[in-house]
Order: C-alpha cells, then structure tokens, then sequence
C-alpha cells in the first residue's frame, strides 16, 4: 500500500511509524507539514492509498482530506480534543490516558474514529511519556487501524458524546497562566507536576532574579532543605536546587524568554544572552550564583534518596549497572569526562559483567550541541568534546576484566549509537529506534566508529547505515547484527530478562574463556591497526568539519548545528524521506520500490 505520512517534524514518533511500514513492506513517502501547497503537492505527486499523520500540529487543507483517507493519530483518549491533551492529562493526575486514529475532519480532532488504546500513566515528565507509552500505543493503534483500512468492511465511528465510552472532551490550549507555579502554596508535587507537563515544550515560566525563564528538568531532593520558597539553595553539574514549602526540587535546565517588542536598549543587552535550552547554572551565570553552595554527589552514587543525579551505579551478583541519564542524552565534554571516570572506577569494583544503562528516554545523543553552541569558540568545544566522547568509548573498549554489555532502552543517535558498539553485547528494547549516522549534523563522525560500526555489520553496511541518514529499528538492527537481541518493551519486564541475561553470562561456565576470547581479539586487533590511529584518521576528518576555513572543510556542519539548536525548521522535506519527489524523475520505477530498510 502506498502510505503518505504528513507530520510536523520527522520526530521520534513519525520515525518509529515509518519504520514500522516499511518492515510490513509498505511504500511509504513523508512530508513535512511546511505549508498547504506542499502538502498537496506531495498528495498529487505520490497519489498515496492512505494519508497518516503521526505527529502534526498543522491543519491538513480540506483539499487533501476530502479526497483521500486521512488519518490524524491524537495523543488522546476517545472524545478528547484539542492541542494540549497530555499536559492535561498530566495536571489533572489521571492514572490513564490514550492514544485515538481518527480522520481529518472540518473541526480539528473530531473527525471519525477508527481505533483507539489506553495507557497507564506514569508520573514522569510528558516528553518521557510521550517517548514511551505515546509512541507504543500508536503504533498499535496505527497497525489496528491499517488492517481495519484494508479490510474494506470497517465502518468508522462517528464521535458522540452521548456514548458511554467516549468520556474524553475539548480541552483548550494550556497557556502559562494555567501552569504558573506559586511558590508560597505549591508542593513538591504539584511543582514536579507543572513542570513535568510542560517538559521539552514549552517549559513553565517564571522569575528568577528578575528575569523571566522557562523551567525544565524537575527532580526531587529529600534532603536538602531551604527557608524561602523558590529560593535557590544549591546548585550541582549545571542544575539549581530551589526550597519548596514542603522540601526541595531540582531543576536542571532553564530557557530565557525571548525578547521581543521589548525596549531598543533592553534587547541591546540581552543580545548576547542565548535563548536556548541550556544548564540553569550556566543561563544563571557564576556571578548570580556565587553565594549558592555547591552540592557535591558521589562519583558512583549508590545512594536511594531522591536527588539530582546524572551518573549513579548498583550492583548485584557481581553484575555492576551504571546509568547515565544525561538530559536529551546529550553529553557534553564535562559530562563525558565524569562519565569515564565513574566507568573506570566501575571496572575496580570485583564484578564480571558491567552494564551500560544509558537513560531510560535516551541512552546518548552523542556531543552536547547546545553546549557547544554556546561556547565562546563553537570549533574549539566541538574538538572537545569529541576528544572527551573519544576518551568514554576508549575506556570502554579497554575493559579486559568484565565482560560489557550495552542495554539501550532510550533512543540512541550519531556517536551515542557508535558508543554501543564498544560493549561486547549489545541489546535494546524492541521499539528503540537508532540513528547511526552523523551526516545530519554534516559531520563526518568519530567515537572510534571506523573501528566499531564495520566489526558488527562489516564495511558494506557500515556505508550504508552511516550515509542514508534515517533510523534504524531493532528487528533490522538485530538481523544485521548491530545488536544481539532485543528485550521487551516494558520498564519491569525489560529489567527483569536485563538483569537475568547479564548474571547468566556472569556466572557462565566459560566465562574465563570468553573474557580471555575478547581479550585475545582485542590484541589481534591492535596489532593490525591501533585503535590511535582510528581515532587520529577520524578526527583529522573531524577537524575539517569543526574548522572548515583552516582545513578546506565545508560549514555545513556549524550551519546544522545552529539550526538544530536554534530549532530552526528545514524548508523542505530532505529527500531521502521524500520519495514522492523522486518520483518526478526519469527512473521511475526503479525509485517507487520501497527503500530496503
Ligand atoms: N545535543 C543537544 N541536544 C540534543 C542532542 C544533542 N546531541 N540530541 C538531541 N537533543 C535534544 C533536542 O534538541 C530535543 O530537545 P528538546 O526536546 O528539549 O527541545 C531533545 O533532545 C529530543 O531530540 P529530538 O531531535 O526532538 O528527538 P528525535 O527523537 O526526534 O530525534 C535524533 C533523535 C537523535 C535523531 C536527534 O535528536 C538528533 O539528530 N540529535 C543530534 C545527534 C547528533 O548529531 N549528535 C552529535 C554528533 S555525535
């Protein structure tokens, strides 16, 4: 079936769902929702039997929906409507929320039904649900729908309240008067639940030494305690801690309001304040933050009090796991240099299996481009932070007293996916998608990876991972061995086989021979090519993206960065995503067969 997917962005979501059809041997062509004569361009072009959109916050113009099967995918429970469903569904504490496929229709989301799944709620921030149990429940209701849709004989539910199942209703935006906190009255929770709403976007506003920002990254601290609420009382690796009437929160990134409309003189001083997601300590500035104690935290946190932590480690029958949730699973170079220290302090403990957890909604994203855009000299921090990154998988593949595995649960991307690769098993939960390509970001790539992506999928597919930058899903990961095996999508059921797997290997009978099997293979192949000049033939390349003007690179990569960060949207479709724009050529049967993914 020829499916077109319109989406805003091609996001975690539209990726998983575009995969999902192609493996069912869909032909499947996207475009990006950038205004109604390119939607219907891409309509009239690719002539698709069925339209999806997955993650759209545009209109689809009457033209398209009249003619063709739409279909909207709603992050929302049946009668639900509006553009704010799951930070309602958050602040108003529901212990279960939805996910409904209905068609585009004269009034925005209520358009006929034809499927919908529930979801129980987890008290995490609302990009994490959306992550996990949004982007699970689509897909399943994306499937329900699709064989309803082939059928021929599915009648599609009209919406109507007076039904006893269709209990969802038409919510307004959520502005941020509805999200202010007031730091008088509000508890711990209720300011974790604000917070947790508008997490990624848009933040929740509020002052801070008179300035207005937007607040991301909650997280609660039992111990630590302050007199005034909303004061700051400590401050630790880029988070600020803030005295709540009943204890402590974290919250580690912050996001200045832009300036607009204001005074010529007030916009002359904040030109060179960014208005990006950034570090609160770093948006905050030392000076403000001087009298502010720094918190110190173990560099292998074991503890179970709840605080702000990045890196924390635990460790059972001899199986060592170290978790490194860096937020949007971007490291920055002062992140990755913790990160090797606390993983070599993890190698001196007397265990046989070390497991790299990542974070639960991103396991790495490879360099903090925020970070680096931020920098003084954006080349200098760039160079880096690779090093640092370089340095991370380094310690890694030098482990020769344990036996690694990397256990993805979160999405991986560019040198976070190529950091996998330095465990000896790799094994992801089924619905992870992986980037592994940097061609996005018009760099070439380092993190050893001319050493680490050819070993498992060898040189051919190495090329062709690394040079059509689009996603790759764990059934074709795992037959093309660039994992072992998958592990099920839920938290406690992925926990449980995690752990079972790792003290299996931990107590196997040939463990010794294994070790010393890695070992010997590492040797064999240092002595054919050292991994330094890996990582010097890389980086020489590297230097040629970050330093375009010396080494006779082009900008491309300083430009995507900008825009990545600045989150400036592309003009168009890129074409590999777009085949409905080949179609214009000369080869044309040749291109309408689906990509091989
Ligand atoms: N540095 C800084 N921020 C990053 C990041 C990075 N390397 N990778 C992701 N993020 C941030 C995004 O800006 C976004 O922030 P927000 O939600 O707080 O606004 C968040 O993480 C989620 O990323 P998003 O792009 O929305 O997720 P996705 O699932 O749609 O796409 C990727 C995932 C990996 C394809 C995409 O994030 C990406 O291309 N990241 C950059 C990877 C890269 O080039 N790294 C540098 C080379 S090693």
């Amino acid at each position: 079936m020829r499916i077109l997917l319109i989406t805003s962005s091609y996001n975690g979501l539209c990726q998983r769902t575009h995969i999902e059809l192609v493996s069912r041997g869909h032909e499947v062509s996207i475009t990006l929702a950038i205004s109604a004569e390119v939607m219907e361009h891409s309509v009239e072009l690719f002539q698709p039997d069925l339209i999806i959109c997955p993650f759209l916050k545009e209109r689809v113009p009457e033209t398209i929906w009249q003619k063709h099967l739409c279909i909207i995918i709603h992050p929302g429970i049946k009668g639900d409507r509006g553009p704010s469903s799951l930070d309602w569904a958050i602040t108003d504490k529901l212990t279960e929320w939805g996910v409904t496929a209905l068609e585009a229709a004269d009034e925005m989301d209520a358009g006929d039904i034809w499927a919908t799944a529930t979801f129980k709620m987890r008290k995490v921030a609302k990009a994490s649900l959306y992550r996990h149990e949004v982007t699970g429940t689509a897909i399943k209701v994306i499937l329900e729908m699709l064989e309803k849709f082939i059928s021929k004989s599915f009648s599609p539910e009209k919406l109507d309240y007076s039904k006893p199942d269709v209990t969802g209703t038409l919510r307004p935006l959520m502005k941020q008067p509805d999200r202010k906190i007031n730091w008088e009255t509000d508890t711990v929770d209720i300011i974790m639940r604000k917070i947790n709403a508008a997490d990624s976007f848009p933040g929740v506003l509020d002052t801070i030494g008179g300035e207005e920002f937007y607040l991301f990254g909650v997280h609660k601290e039992d111990n630590l305690r302050g007199w005034k609420p909303g004061e700051i009382i400590a401050k630790r690796h880029g988070a600020i801690c803030r005295a709540a009437v009943d204890g402590a929160i974290w919250i580690s990134h912050l996001k200045r309001k832009k300036i607009e409309g204001q005074s010529f003189l007030t916009r002359i001083t904040s030109r060179n304040k960014p208005d990006y997601k950034l570090p609160a300590t770093l948006i905050l500035g030392v000076a403000s933050l001087k009298d502010v104690p720094e918190s110190p935290i173990d560099l292998l946190y074991m503890d179970k009090a709840e605080t702000f932590k990045e890196i924390w480690y635990e460790e059972k029958n001899q199986v060592g796991y170290l978790h490194f949730n860096f937020h949007n699973g971007a490291m920055s170079t002062e992140q990755c240099q913790r990160l090797r220290l606390a993983y070599s302090e993890a190698k001196k403990r007397a265990t046989k299996v070390i497991v790299l957890m990542g974070g639960t909604d991103f396991w790495s994203n490879g360099v903090h481009l925020n970070m680096i855009e931020v920098a003084k000299n954006a080349a200098d921090e760039s160079w880096r932070n690779i090093n640092a990154i370089d340095d991370v998988v380094l310690e890694i593949i030098n482990t020769p007293n344990q036996l690694v595995i990397s256990a993805v649960y979160g999405s991986a991307g560019a040198g976070g996916v190529m950091m996998t690769l330095a465990a000896d098993k790799v094994f992801a939960r089924a619905g992870v998608m992986m980037n592994p390509h940097y061609k996005t970001m018009g760099l070439y790539g380092s993190e050893y990876w001319t050493y680490l992506l050819p070993r498992r999928v060898g040189i051919g597919r190495a090329i062709e991972l690394t040079d059509i930058p689009v996603p790759i899903g764990m059934q074709k990961a795992k037959a093309i061995g660039l994992i072992d095996d998958t592990l099920p999508e839920e938290w406690d059921d992925y926990l449980a086989e995690l752990s079972q797997r790792a003290e299996a290997l931990a107590n196997s009978a040939d463990f010794a021979q294994q070790l010393q099997a890695k070992n010997e293979l590492r040797n064999k192949d240092e002595a054919l090519k050292p991994l330094s000049a890996y990582r010097a033939a890389e980086l020489k390349r590297m230097k040629m993206n970050f330093y375009p003007s010396f080494y006779g690179g082009d900008h491309s990569y300083h430009e995507a960065r900008y825009n990545f960060v600045h989150k400036i949207r592309p003009k168009e479709t890129a074409a590999y995503l777009a085949k409905h724009l080949q179609l214009n050529t000369a080869n044309f049967q040749e291109l309408r067969k689906p990509l091989n993914y």
